[in-house]
């Protein structure tokens, strides 16, 4: 069972917004239940892992796992980098664009509330670099916002407009949400096979899993 506690501590050398902000969004993104989806071994890269929150929390999940993150926002990375000094836990991460670097080959790649930042035409190379970085059998995990049902779409719409656009907490212009059936239509053009969770019950966000597997569907999940 992760501990949040556990959790929490690797943010203790980090500012007050950050640890309040940590608090904050695990009790509004489903994270522990996301956390069950990805393989307890293997090497995973997380695209846009902001503070390394959800990186952190993978590791604490299990330690068989090799994980690696990247995000844009260099002043993220560097608290990412602090949980380190904390936890030495061996999670390596990068400042990077992820729309600019090659991947290197893994067995999960995570884009955990990023594609909505990104223009459409540039979230499609991405999900074909993935494909083509995955090994065989390999996972990529999406966890994004729906745009149904239209009230929890909105309500995250002014909340992400505030965040974004007001008080510049995410890097970012302009959104590019899909719905559920555009999603599934391009990853399996990409080939992807895809199964879809739905994590909102009990939030007030329309969040929702892709779980895109490279050669089988894995339904014992
Ligand atoms: C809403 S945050 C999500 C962070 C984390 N994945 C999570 O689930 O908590 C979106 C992150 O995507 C990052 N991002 C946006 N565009 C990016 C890009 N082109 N390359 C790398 N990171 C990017 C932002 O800097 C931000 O940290």
């Amino acid at each position: 069972m992760l501990n949040k506690k556990e959790l929490f501590k690797l943010y203790e050398n980090t500012d007050l917004l950050t640890k309040i902000f940590i608090r904050i969004k695990l009790k509004i993104c489903p994270f522990l239940k996301m956390e069950k989806y990805f393989p307890r071994r293997g090497e995973i890269i997380d695209l846009g892992c902001g503070n390394g929150l959800f990186t952190n929390l993978l590791k604490l999940g299990s330690k068989e796992r090799k994980i690696t993150g990247y995000d844009l926002d260099e002043k993220k990375i560097q608290i990412a980098r602090k949980t380190q000094e904390i936890s030495n836990s061996g999670i390596n991460f990068y400042h990077a664009d992820i729309l600019k670097i090659d991947y290197p080959e893994s067995d999960v790649f995570c884009l955990s509330d990023v594609l909505y930042l990104i223009p459409y035409k540039q979230q499609y190379l991405i999900l074909k670099k993935c494909y083509s970085s995955l090994r065989k059998n390999g996972l990529l995990v999406i966890k994004e916002i729906d745009t149904k049902p239209k009230w929890k779409y909105l309500w995250n719409f002014f909340q992400e407009t505030f965040a974004v656009k007001i008080l510049n907490f995410t890097l970012g212009r302009n959104f590019y949400f899909r719905g559920e059936n555009e999603f599934k239509k391009i990853l399996s053009e990409i080939g992807f096979k895809v199964k879809v969770i739905r994590l909102d019950k009990g939030y007030w966000y329309p969040h929702i899993l892709y779980l895109c597997y490279k050669n089988n569907l894995d339904t014992e999940r």
